[in-house]
Formats: structure tokens, C-alpha cells, sequence
């Protein structure tokens, strides 16, 4: 049988994974064959998921935040529980909202996010059985405070900011998000989690010692640098991780907060070995590389004529017609469109200065 292997990343400009950090992909492989959905049976990985939790929590203004999922009411001796790693965004933010479902009890709840939001939104919406208001942008694709306000009622359980848009890398205005939501007596959630190792190095306020956050998702498989899966939920409060737990009776631990059960401890390991090489210096130094390329490729395209919408996070998006478009996808190139068909290039630490300028010469001669 012939062996197959992964695709290459020197033609990836689409994704919002990148290639893990070499001492990540070590602690992956060292720690392949453990759970921590079982952390009295793999104890060793548990501890690595509280340092996860913990450096997750500095990174995002949350000091406090500790260890995995016990309940306050049968403590176990691991540290206090705020948050874990999760296999992805898409749990993380399915999480959020079911612990502000179930933290806030109201009878016909509901989740008000701006269109930006990502799709796990809608899935939330779904297997949870809450309605979802999805509200307007403004006309620089943040969250419209005006009409977030409007779509807020007595029924709301949570309000969704987003810090780094999956489609325009923009940062919604997290403190007054976060108002709306308590005035109405909702939860305010973030989702970080592309956005959240490159914001520490910029001046928005978006994280939960610049705005009274209540959860937060930030994703190490992403701007992280770590294996996925490794995606990452944190609460302000020990309530939210007590909201999730159920019991466990087979288990030496008596609850257990993710969604799934079994669960990769590779993510969980290669995302503490990942923030212990790059936090904060390394991060530092990529975030100001993606930066300066995307602002650079901005300007290229500027020049040749396209429409390209203002830089805030490394994405570009900018008004590739449609035939050019498939005749770079047919060149190999992995670009992606937003919902309105506009061609979006995502800066990931995998994407060099020589990649983008071998993309700019194949734009240019298709054109
Ligand atoms: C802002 C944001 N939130 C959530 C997600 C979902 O993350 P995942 O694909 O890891 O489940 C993404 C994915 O790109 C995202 O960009």
C-alpha cells in the first residue's frame, strides 16, 4: 500500500492552523498514548493540562486561573478548576454557551452573536436547543453595538464578542459588549481563538483584565503553535467550570467537565511545551512578522489594482474576481473566500515573504 503523506504548507494560505513548533510536536508524540478525560489514571497529563490551563489564564489577564474540572462541592486536591483544554474552538464555544445556559436558567433562552461569529455558534445554537440572534456588523465588520442592544432581552443567556474574526481578523468592542450583556443579566463570552496569542502585543482591549469577560476562548492549535487538537476554554469564575460537570462513577475522579470523554493528550502536552518556548518573547516576534507581511501584501495588491480591506490581524481579504480565483486554487494555491466571495489570505507563521511574492508573480501572470 503506498503511504500517504500530509500536504505540504508551502502553498497554504487558507488555514488558521499552521506548522506546530518543533518542541510541540515532540511533547505530542511523547505524550500520544495519554487521556486526560481520565486524570486519576493519567495524572502526569493532568498536571500538564493545569500549567496549560494556567499559562492560558496569564496570557489572557486571568492569573488565577488553575486546574481541570472538579466540582467546588467534592473538591478534589488538584488545583481550582477554570478552564481545560478543549479539542477546538468549536468546543470551547459550544461550552461557553452551555454553561451560560445553565448558569442563567431562564425559560426560553437565547444567544446573541454578530454575524462575524463563527459557525460554531450556530452548532451551539443547535445541540443546545437555544435560539441564536445573529446581528449586523458594522460597516467595518465589528459587532454593531445599536442593534446588539436591540436583539438583547430578559431571555438572554450569553452575548458573543469576537477578538480576531475568522473572515476580517477583526477585534469587536469587548468592554461595552460585555455591559450590554450584564445590564440584560447575560454572560459575555470571547472568542479568541485565532485571535489570542497575537492580541497581548496590540493595544485592544479584549481579554478578561480589560473587560468583566466571563468565559474566553483562545485556541494553542492555532496562533499557539501546538499540535491539534489543543483548543482552550476559560472561565472567570470556578461556577462556570461547576456548570459543566457531571458525575463520573466509573471514574476515580468524581466529575468530569469537557464535552468529550476520552481525550487527545497530545494537544494538551504539546500546547504547555509550545507556550513554554514562545511565550512572550516568541509570540511577540511572530505576531510583529505576520504583521508587517500582511500589511505588505496588503500594499501589493493595493498597487495592482484590488479593493483590500484595512489590516488589523494578519488576514487580507481583498476582491479577487472569480476565474482568477479557481485558476490559483488549480495553481495549488489553498485560499479561501468569505461568505460575500472575497479572496482571504490568512498570515500564519508558515507563510513566508518568498511564498507570498511566488503567489503575487502567479496572480500576476493569471491576470
Ligand atoms: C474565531 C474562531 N472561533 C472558533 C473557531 C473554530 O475552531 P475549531 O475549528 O478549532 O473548532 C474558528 C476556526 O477557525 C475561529 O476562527
Amino acid at each position: 500500500m503506498q503511504r500517504a503523506a500530509p500536504q505540504e504548507f508551502d502553498r497554504v494560505l487558507s488555514s488558521m492552523c499552521t506548522e506546530p513548533h518543533p518542541a510541540a510536536r515532540d511533547a505530542a508524540e511523547r505524550f500520544l498514548a495519554t487521556n486526560p478525560g481520565d486524570p486519576a489514571t493519567y495524572a502526569e497529563i493532568a498536571e500538564l493540562e493545569a500549567r496549560a490551563v494556567s499559562e492560558l489564564g496569564r496570557i489572557t489577564g486571568l492569573d488565577e486561573a488553575t486546574a481541570t474540572g472538579v466540582r467546588a462541592d467534592r473538591p478534589t486536591e488538584a488545583a481550582a478548576p477554570y478552564g481545560y483544554v478543549t479539542s477546538g474552538g468549536t468546543e470551547a464555544n459550544i461550552q461557553a454557551v452551555r454553561a451560560a445556559r445553565d448558569r442563567r436558567r431562564v425559560a426560553d433562552p437565547n444567544l446573541v452573536v454578530p454575524e462575524s461569529a463563527h459557525f460554531s455558534f450556530n452548532k451551539a445554537a443547535d445541540v443546545l436547543g437555544i435560539e441564536l440572534r445573529t446581528v449586523p456588523t458594522d460597516d467595518d465588520h465589528r459587532a454593531d453595538l445599536d442593534a446588539v442592544a436591540a436583539a438583547v432581552d430578559d431571555q438572554t443567556v450569553v452575548v458573543v464578542g469576537v477578538a480576531g474574526s475568522t473572515e476580517y481578523g477583526r477585534v469587536d468592542p469587548i468592554p461595552e459588549l460585555a455591559a450590554v450583556a450584564h445590564d440584560a443579566g447575560a454572560y459575555c463570552h470571547v472568542d479568541a481563538a485565532w485571535g489570542g496569542f497575537l492580541l497581548p502585543f496590540t493595544d485592544h482591549a479584549w481579554n478578561f483584565a480589560h473587560a468583566p469577560v466571563d468565559s474566553l476562548t483562545i485556541d494553542p492549535h492555532k496562533c499557539g503553535r501546538a499540535v491539534i487538537p489543543a483548543g482552550g476554554l476559560l472561565f472567570r469564575e470556578r461556577a462556570g467550570m461547576n456548570a459543566l460537570a457531571v458525575d463520573t462513577p466509573y471514574l476515580e475522579t468524581p466529575s468530569q467537565a469537557s464535552l468529550t470523554g476520552t481525550r487527545s493528550g497530545a494537544g494538551v502536552a504539546s500546547a504547555v511545551a509550545a507556550m513554554d518556548a514562545l511565550w512572550p518573547a516568541g509570540y511577540r516576534r511572530e505576531y510583529e512578522r505576520a504583521d508587517r507581511l500582511a500589511r505588505w501584501l496588503a500594499t501589493e495588491l493595493r498597487e495592482r489594482g484590488y479593493d483590500v480591506a484595512d489590516v488589523e490581524l494578519p488576514i487580507v481579504v481583498a476582491d479577487v474576481d472569480a476565474p482568477t480565483f479557481e485558476r490559483l486554487r488549480d495553481r495549488g494555491w489553498r485560499i479561501s473566500r468569505t461568505g460575500s466571495g472575497l479572496a482571504r489570505v490568512v498570515v500564519m507563521p508558515h507563510v513566508t515573504r518568498e511564498m507570498l511574492q511566488a503567489f503575487l508573480t502567479d496572480l500576476d501572470d493569471l491576470r
